[in-house]
């Protein structure tokens, strides 16, 4: 690659899923443009990095243009004129201009969509796909999809406490296999739906999976049973099924006390609960079961979900924070991580969480956020890191489609080379990437 420097940086404010403004950045080196857009939670952990908002009347709050001339004048001012060979580097310096724990200052969206567009640009400059030129060329496993099917908590307008119930297809050989299967079942979800609660719940939730007026989650755990078995594919066999509880958001810290199902949960009780689940319900993933400080229950789920063969994982737990990861592994509080780009705000701080994670023997799941645009920069990533898992919705919607598109673009792209992680999402021990 020849030298390139830095020539010129441009943010805009653009529409996420929701419809709340997020951030575009553009940026321009050597005659190459390269862009990305930057991903917004809403079940967001306590510790995560700072989302700039402006906080004034116009979009109650929501807009972004503080953030868009953050990156439009102290970002550009410092980075034009700078080489791009190193994205290390370029993080570094946006982290010291920032100069604040969480990146409050210039806001942890526009240093994210600084640092992603970089990458894109490096990639493009390299000529090389983004996985490669994240991850380097050998890389070739495409991640097992957790598709979120039924949404619940902060994603819907139901009564169901838990945020998420996740298909697994972790028994199929290819990635494209595993969606095709995955997309039969979500068809039959939906005329299970129709039938048993009316068409008018087959409408969809924030990250495209179904909200049925349904409060016991046996009852969602059992409609995916259903689904997986009349779509002809078998239970544990073909399919595993996850859950995230985002359980920080049901969790009476006054109390001490969770509300599941309309009903207080004692940590004991809820402990019980996912047991059940995991034991009878062919749950094989569960993340944040309990409330994001709570290390030791997460430590004593961790270790007995290990002798069921299924997986803890923290999300609000970690926050992709690499600090609050040495904790977890000091209190083998759990087996897995979810990685999130903006919730630490830069691409090589998450690429080191993720190398922290592998060395320790942690499985990865790479995630959108339940804000999301069409940028697939999360495809690319979960491939370039040779995570296990990808969590990026229902088979439905297209900021969560373009994502499983852009994988099934990158399995066909390898050909005969691609592998699928399948059963290694579980499987103990650590994982050829
Ligand atoms: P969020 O939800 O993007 O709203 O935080 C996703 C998750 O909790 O995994
Ligand atoms: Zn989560």
């Amino acid at each position: 690659m020849p030298l390139c420097s830095i020539e010129e940086i441009k943010a805009l404010e653009i529409l996420d899923s929701r419809g709340n403004p997020t951030l575009r950045v553009c940026i321009k080196a050597c005659d190459r443009i390269a862009c990305s857009s930057v991903p917004s939670g809403a079940s967001t952990g306590k510790h995560e990095a700072f989302e700039l908002r402006d906080g004034e009347k116009r979009l109650r709050g929501r807009g972004v243009k503080k953030a868009v001339e953050n990156i439009n004048e102290i970002i550009t001012q410092a980075l034009v004129g700078e080489e791009i060979t190193n994205l290390r580097r370029i993080d570094e310096t946006l982290k010291s201009i920032d100069g604040t724990p969480n990146k409050s200052k210039l806001g942890a969206n526009a240093i994210l969509g600084v640092s992603m567009a970089v990458a894109r640009l490096l990639s493009e400059l390299y000529g090389i796909p983004l996985y490669a030129a994240l991850g380097g060329i050998m890389r070739r496993r495409l991640p097992t999809p957790l598709l979120n099917v039924i949404n619940g908590g902060k994603h819907a307008g139901n009564s169901m406490s838990f945020q998420e119930f996740l298909l697994i297809p972790h028994g199929f050989s290819k990635f494209s296999e595993a969606i095709w299967a995955s997309v039969e079942v979500y068809y039959t979800l939906k005329d299970i739906i129709k039938q048993k609660y009316g068409a008018i719940f087959t409408s969809v939730g924030d990250e495209g999976g179904f909200a049925p007026p349904v409060t016991d989650p046996n009852e969602a755990l059992k409609l995916l049973h259903d689904a997986v078995t009349s779509s002809g594919y078998r239970v544990e066999d073909d399919f595993s099924f996850g859950i995230d509880a985002a359980s920080s958001n049901f969790y009476n810290e006054k109390k001490g006390k969770y509300i599941v199902n309309n009903k207080e949960l004692s940590i004991d009780e809820l402990f019980e609960l996912y047991h059940t689940f995991i034991e009878s319900s062919s749950v094989r993933v569960i993340e944040d079961p309990f409330y994001e400080e709570d290390f030791g229950s997460f430590a004593l789920i961790t270790q007995e979900a290990k002798k069921l063969g299924a997986i803890i994982v923290g999300d609000d737990l970690l926050t992709t924070n690499i600090n609050r990861l040495k904790k977890a592994i000091e209190e083998r509080s759990v087996s897995a991580v979810l990685i999130k780009l903006n919730q630490i705000g830069t691409v090589s701080e998450t690429v080191d969480f993720s190398s922290l994670a592998i060395y320790n023997g942690l499985k990865r799941i790479v995630s959108h956020r339940s804000g999301e645009t069409e940028d697939t920069f999360i495809a690319d990533l979960a491939v370039a890191l040779g995570s296990e898992g990808i969590k990026t919705g229902a088979p439905a919607r297209s900021e969560r489609t373009s994502k499983y598109n852009r994988l099934l673009e990158i399995e066909s792209e390898l050909g005969i080379e691609a592998t699928y992680a399948g059963r290694d999402l579980f499987r103990s021990g650590s994982s050829t990437p």
